[in-house]
C-alpha cells in the first residue's frame, strides 16, 4: 500500500483510493474517519475497498473486541478437542459390527438341482437367479455356489477341467456375471467352491504334464512304479477316500499320479511355485469378477509328505494288501502337511487386498475337517497375528444325526466351542451335499428341532439346500446311481441327498419341465416350499422365523452362549447380551418327550418365561415355568425371560459360557458398547 497526502486519499496498492482514511492522525481518529466515511453527501470517487490493516489492528486491539475474540477461540479449541476425545472414546467403545457371513446363515446351492431353467433336467445358473426371492424369504444373505466351473462331471463339477470356464450344463459367464449382478443388486453375497487340491485328468496341465511339456511336467504328483501284467504296484499304500490305492498308473507317461479322489481328479502339486501362482492367479480371476466368498474344498489334502512313506494301518494286523478303505489308515502324511497353512495365509493375504472398500470383504472358509483330531481342524482358524480361514466348517454336529440324544448336542456344541481360538467365529453344518438328508438320517421328528439348534446357536448356520422343508433322501435304484462314490460302493452313495429342489406341488416339484438327473422325491407334493409357505406352520415357516429372529434379537446374534442342561433327551443353553432386557433359554428335545426343572440349574432367571417359538406352533406367547419345561419328542422351545444379573457372570458358569465378538447394550441409548 502507498499513501499520497497530497490530496489526503490513500491509494491502494492497485490504484484503488480510499477516501476514508488520513495518515498521520492520532487517539480516536479512526472515529472521526469513520464518521467522515459515512457522512451523508460525502463523495466516494472510488469503491469502498475494506478496512486497511492500520485501522484493523486500532479496533482489533480494544478490549471489546479482543476478549469475544478470545473467548471465541479457546471455545473454537476446546471443543475440537472434545469432539476428537468424543470421536476417539465412540470408536474405541464400539464394539465390531458384524460381517456379512456372520450376520447371515450360509445357504448351500448345489446347482445341479436347485432349478432347471432350459428343461434339460439339470439346474443351471439362470434358474438360481430365477429363485433369488427364495432366499429373501429365508431372510439369508450369503449363497454359497457348489462348483459350475467346466468340468467333464465325473465328480458333479468337484473335477474342474478349466478354472475360468463356466460349464455350458450350467450356462455362460455372462449367466454368471448377471447372476453375480442379480445378487448383489438384492444385497446378496455370492460364495464360490474354490477346487486347488485337485483338477481333472481332463485339464490342460494335466495333459500337458502327462506328455512332459515344460513348465507342466511337475505340475502334478508323478512317482514311479511297477506296471505289470497283473496289475500297477503302487509307490506306497496310500488310500483314495474314495477308496482303492491313490496312484493311477498312465501309460503314456509311464509313471503313476496321485489322487486322493477319483482317478480322474490328479493330484497338483503345491510344493511347485508354478502351480501355487497358478492358483493365486485363478483366485484374483474371480475376486475381479466380484465373488464375495471361496469355500476351499479339500483344503486339508492339499499337500502330501514327500517321503512317500506308508501310512499307518488303523487295525495293524490287516493285511496289507486288504487295505482298501480311507477308514483303514490314519493319514498322517496326506492330510495337513507343513505347509498347509502357509498356502492358505497366502490365500487369505490375496483376498485382504481385495476386501479394503467397505462392505467388500471376502470371506474364506475351509472345507479341514480332521475327524476326531479337532485341534487339527483348529489351526485353520489362523493366529491372532496370521489371518487363515474366516472358518473351518465344523462338521461336528453331523455325528448327533445317528444318535440323537440331550447329552450328545451338549457334547458336540462343547467340544467346537471349547477348543476353538478364543475370539473367533463358530459355525454349525448339519448337511451338504457329501451327506444323506436330516430327515431320513435323523427322523422326520427331528427335522425342525436340528434347524432351531441350527439357528439360534451363536456363529453362522449352514443350511444345505431343502433342509428347509425337510426334504428326504430319494431312492436310487443301483443301476440309476450317478455319484461315483456310490458307483465304487453303494452304501456311499450320494445322490439320495442331491435330489431336485422341491418348489411346489406341479409337475417335476417344478424344478424343471423335463426329466430330472435324479428323481425328485415322489413327497413333493406335500413336502414343497409353496405348499410349506401357506401353511400356518411349517419347517419353512419356522426357518423364517428362526432367521428372522436371530437377526432381530441381539443376544441370538452377537450374545452369550452359556451351556444350561443336558439329559438323554433335552439340551438347555441361554443366550444373553449384558445390558440386553432380554435373553431367551432355548430347550431341545433330541430324545423323548421331557420334562425338566431347570430352576436350580439358572441363578438369577425368573420362574415364568414367555413362549416365543415352538418348533410344534408359531407361539403365543404363553408361560412357561422354569421349574417344569415340558417338550415332546423333537420339540424345541424359544423361551424368552426379563434379564437380570447375566448368568455367564456367576461363578457356577465360569466354564460354561462362549462369546466370539463380545459387546453390551446401552439400554437408555439403544446402541451396543463395548466397554463390558
Ligand atoms: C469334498 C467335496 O465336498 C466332495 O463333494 C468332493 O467329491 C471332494 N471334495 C473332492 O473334490
Ligand atoms: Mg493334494
Amino acid at each position: 500500500m502507498s499513501s499520497d497526502e497530497s490530496n489526503g486519499v490513500i491509494e491502494m496498492k492497485e490504484g484503488i483510493a480510499n477516501a476514508g482514511f488520513e495518515d498521520g492522525q492520532d487517539g480516536d481518529a479512526g472515529a472521526d474517519i469513520y464518521e467522515e466515511v459515512v457522512e451523508p453527501g460525502a463523495a466516494h470517487p472510488q469503491p469502498y475497498a475494506g478496512m486497511p490493516k492500520e485501522v484493523l489492528l486500532l479496533y482489533s486491539g480494544q478490549a471489546r473486541y479482543r476478549l469475544p475474540r478470545e473467548i471465541l477461540f479457546w471455545l473454537t479449541v476446546l471443543s475440537t478437542l472434545a469432539l476428537v476425545v468424543v470421536t476417539a472414546t465412540v470408536i474405541a467403545l464400539s464394539p465390531r459390527c458384524l460381517s456379512w457371513w456372520q450376520a447371515s446363515p450360509v445357504y448351500q446351492v448345489y446347482p445341479r438341482s436347485f432349478q432347471d431353467s432350459d428343461n434339460d433336467g439339470i439346474g443351471d445358473l439362470k434358474g438360481i437367479q430365477s429363485r433369488l426371492d427364495h432366499f429373501e424369504y429365508l431372510n439369508v444373505k450369503a449363497v454359497w455356489i457348489s462348483p459350475f466351473f467346466k468340468s467333464p462331471m465325473k465328480d458333479f463339477g468337484y473335477d474342474v477341467e478349466d478354472f475360468r470356464e463356466i460349464d455350458p450344463i450350467f450356462g455362460t459367464m455372462e449367466d454368471f456375471e448377471n447372476l453375480l449382478a442379480a445378487m448383489h443388486d438384492q444385497g446378496l453375497k455370492l460364495i464360490m467352491d474354490f477346487i486347488p487340491n485337485h483338477t481333472s485328468d481332463q485339464h490342460e496341465w494335466f495333459k500337458l504334464s502327462r506328455n512332459r511339456t515344460e513348465p507342466y511336467t511337475d505340475y502334478f504328483i508323478w512317482h514311479d512304479c511297477q506296471n505289470t501284467s497283473l496289475g500297477t504296484v503302487p509307490p506306497n499304500n496310500w488310500v483314495s477316500v474314495f477308496g482303492n490305492s491313490a496312484w493311477q498308473y498312465d501309460a503314456e507317461r509311464q509313471q503313476c499320479y496321485l489322487h486322493q479322489f477319483l482317478k480322474e481328479q490328479p493330484e497338483l502339486n503345491f510344493r511347485h511355485p508354478d502351480v501355487r501362482r497358478e492358483i493365486t492367479d485363478v483366485i484374483r480371476f474371480w475376486l475381479e469378477k466380484g465373488v464375495d466368498g471361496l469355500r476351499i474344498d479339500a483344503a486339508k489334502h492339499i499337500l502330501e509328505a514327500k517321503h512317500l512313506r506308508d501310512e499307518p494301518q488303523v487295525n495293524p494286523e490287516q493285511p496289507p494288501e486288504n487295505v482298501t478303505a480311507y477308514w483303514q489308515l490314519h493319514h498322517d502324511y496326506t492330510t495337513t502337511q507343513l505347509g498347509t497353512h502357509e498356502i492358505i495365509q497366502e490365500w487369505r493375504a490375496v483376498m485382504d487386498e481385495y476386501s479394503r472398500e467397505p462392505g467388500r470383504y471376502r470371506f474364506l472358509m475351509t472345507d479341514s475337517y480332521d475327524g476326531g483330531e479337532i485341534e487339527k481342524s483348529m489351526m485353520y482358524y489362523g493366529t491372532p497375528l496370521v489371518k487363515e480361514a474366516d472358518f473351518p466348517f465344523n462338521f461336528y454336529l453331523v455325528e448327533l444325526l445317528d444318535a440323537m440324544s440331550g447329552n450328545g448336542a451338549f457334547s458336540l456344541v462343547n467340544t467346537w466351542l471349547s477348543n476353538m481360538p478364543k475370539g473367533r467365529w463358530p459355525n454349525w453344518v448339519i448337511g451338504n451335499h457329501d451327506m444323506t438328508r436330516l430327515s431320513s438320517r435323523a427322523g422326520k421328528a427331528y427335522v425342525n428341532v436340528l434347524n432351531m439348534l441350527l439357528l439360534t446357536l451363536p456363529g453362522t448356520p449352514s443350511t444345505y439346500y431343502g433342509e428347509e422343508i425337510g426334504m428326504e433322501n430319494v431312492n436310487v435304484t443301483e443301476s440309476e446311481i450317478q455319484d461315483p462314490l456310490g458307483k465304487f460302493n453303494v452304501s456311499m452313495n450320494r445322490d439320495p441327498g442331491r435330489s431336485p429342489m422341491q418348489w411346489s406341488s406341479d409337475d417335476n416339484a417344478s424344478f424343471s419341465k423335463n426329466k430330472t438327473w435324479l428323481p425328485v422325491h415322489p413327497d413333493y407334493k406335500t413336502v414343497n416350499v409353496e405348499t410349506q409357505k401357506n401353511a400356518s406352520w411349517s419347517t419353512l415357516r419356522q426357518y423364517r422365523a428362526l432367521s428372522l429372529l436371530r437377526t432381530a434379537e441381539p443376544p441370538l446374534h452377537r450374545g452369550w452362549m452359556c451351556l444350561v442342561w443336558s439329559d438323554n433327551n433335552t439340551f438347555a443353553f441361554l443366550r444373553e447380551l449384558d445390558g440386553f432386557p432380554a435373553a431367551f433359554l432355548v430347550v431341545l428335545n433330541f430324545g423323548a418327550a421331557a420334562t425338566v426343572d431347570l430352576s436350580s440349574a439358572l441363578p438369577g432367571v425368573p420362574p415364568q418365561l414367555r413362549l416365543r417359538m415352538s418348533t410344534h406352533h408359531p407361539g403365543s406367547g404363553q408361560l412357561v415355568s422354569l421349574g417344569q419345561v415340558r417338550t415332546e419328542t423333537g420339540e424345541g422351545l424359544v423361551l424368552e425371560y426379563a434379564a437380570g444379573h447375566p448368568v455367564h457372570s456367576h461363578p457356577a458358569f465360569q466354564d460354561q459360557c462362549y462369546v466370539s465378538e463380545k459387546a453390551c447394550y446401552l439400554s437408555t441409548m439403544g446402541i451396543l458398547h463395548s466397554n463390558c
